[in-house]
């Protein structure tokens, strides 16, 4: 089966974005925001501007030196005094690129980005903060990039004159996802922002995360799905396989220092899946001792991490007079944690079961339901296994789930 369809991949990478929700084929009701004003120039009347390499500013994910963002959903989060936030979008900014925002725990609204222009997200009137003011102080401001391949880049943050933004400690925890079109959400209704790597993150509430995905990779160095590079080399780099980055880096991305960035205490590895398809000509001895360095390699980067391998369901077949679960690499992702079981950094999530054939949609994914599946088993996983405890007691997480039946008796 095909996790990504390299034209259609290709195709999504090159045309504009529309921002338009399909959800099983017809268009989405959906209450994007007007957030578009006119430029803001640097400290003009009314408004204090910081670059994007103001200390405030926290960057979640992977973004490069020129404040570019990367891979699936990153984000960027600060605290602010006043009622206004404003951002300038630089060069590097996707066309219409999707984004979600917030203030505090306060439901996600959406947006469109665009190359230059400047957002006035946050106005007394936009999120009526009277009532919310009072309490929770200082207000949070946290924005995602919803899709996978696209991204944007911060010019600049404004907010009023009198008003500063304010850092904000990072959680102690992190978590970081490595994987291919399953982890970063691809054929789900919000993308990125309704897969199961950003449900587990965000999910939790209280830790960082960091999706290090890309749709149609392999876990094998080889160009798999036009994926010049696998996540052996690539997850070394800052920047994704897109053509967007290919476009700005070439053939020489910006190393990630990780030095630079909080460790990760958990790695949540799910990648095979396009290895173990015929078109991409990666052998199983190939994907095994791969998986094997691989392994290594993130265990010397972040030694303290305890690394999860995710069995990989592959689709769902009809058998007899039912259904079956396809799976791939079963024997190699198990024997690579043989390889490493005694040393006690790595574990073994067995994700049989969770899905059924009716959890993946056509294009070959799992739907909205099947990835809070996902999602939900791995977090009580992690909370039973490592002792993390749920912070996300009441915001938000997913959005537009909110489906219900209010008449009883049919
Ligand atoms: C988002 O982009 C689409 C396509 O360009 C456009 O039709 C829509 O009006 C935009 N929505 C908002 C709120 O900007
Ligand atoms: C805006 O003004 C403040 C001081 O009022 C200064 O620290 C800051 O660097 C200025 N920002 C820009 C982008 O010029
Ligand atoms: C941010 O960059 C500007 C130049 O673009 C530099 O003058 C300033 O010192 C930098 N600030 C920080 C906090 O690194
Ligand atoms: C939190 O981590 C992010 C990402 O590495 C970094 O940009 C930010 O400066 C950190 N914040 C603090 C308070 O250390
Ligand atoms: C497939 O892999 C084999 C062995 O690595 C190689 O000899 C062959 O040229 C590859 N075929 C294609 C189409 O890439
Ligand atoms: C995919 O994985 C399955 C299950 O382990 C295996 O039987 C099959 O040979 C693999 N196919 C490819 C192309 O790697
Ligand atoms: C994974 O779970 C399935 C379903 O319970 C089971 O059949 C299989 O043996 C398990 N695999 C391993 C390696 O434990």
């Amino acid at each position: 089966m095909r996790v990504c369809s390299l034209l259609g991949a290709l195709v999504a990478l090159v045309s504009l974005s529309s921002s338009t929700i399909l959800q099983n084929g017809q268009v989405r009701e959906t209450h994007f925001q007007e957030t578009t004003v006119a430029s803001i120039s640097l400290n003009s009347t009314g408004w204090r501007t910081y670059g994007p390499n103001a200390t405030e500013i926290s960057y979640k994910g992977r973004w490069d030196s020129k404040h570019i963002s990367w891979w699936a959903a990153p984000g960027i989060k600060f605290g602010f005094t006043g009622q206004d936030v404003a951002i300038t979008f630089g060069q590097y900014t996707s066309q219409g690129v999707l984004v979600a925002y917030r203030v505090g725990g306060l439901d996600w609204q959406f947006t469109n980005v665009t190359a230059g222009s400047t957002h006035h997200f946050i106005s007394p009137s936009t999120l009526g903060l009277g009532a919310t003011l009072s309490n929770q102080l200082p207000l949070t401001f946290e924005l995602r990039v919803t899709n996978w391949a696209y991204g944007i880049q911060i010019r600049a943050v404004h907010v009023n004159s009198n008003s500063r933004l304010i850092k904000l400690p990072n959680y102690s925890k992190t978590i970081e996802f490595i994987g291919d079109s399953l982890t970063s959400g691809m054929y789900a209704t919000y993308e990125a922002f309704s897969g199961f790597g950003y449900s587990i993150g965000a999910g939790f509430g209280n830790v960082e995360f960091s999706i290090t995905a890309y749709p149609g990779i392999c876990l094998h160095d080889a160009n798999c799905w036009g994926n010049p590079r696998g996540q052996t080399y690539q997850w070394f780099q800052t920047s994704d396989t897109s053509w967007r980055a290919s476009e700005i880096y070439g053939t020489e991305p910006e190393k990630w220092e990780f030095s630079k960035h909080p460790a990760a205490d958990i790695v949540v590895i799910n990648l095979g899946t396009n290895d173990n398809n015929t078109a991409n000509n990666v052998t199983s001895s190939q994907y095994l001792s791969s998986y094997l360095s691989f392994v290594e390699k993130v265990h010397t980067t972040y030694p303290n991490a305890q690394i999860v391998l995710m069995s990989l369901w592959n689709g769902f077949y009809s058998f007899g007079n039912s259904y079956a679960q396809s799976g791939a690499f079963i024997n190699e992702i198990y024997q690579v944690y043989n390889h490493y079981k005694d040393q006690g950094f790595v574990h073994y999530f067995n994700s049989t079961g969770i899905l059924q054939h009716n959890d993946i949609g056509p294009q070959w994914h799992p739907t909205d339901f099947g990835h809070i599946k996902i999602a939900s088993h791995v977090m009580q996983y992690i909370r039973i296994k490592f002792g993390w405890e749920f912070g996300a007691t009441g915001p938000e997480v997913q959005h537009e789930t909110l489906y219900w039946n209010d008449e009883s008796g049919y």
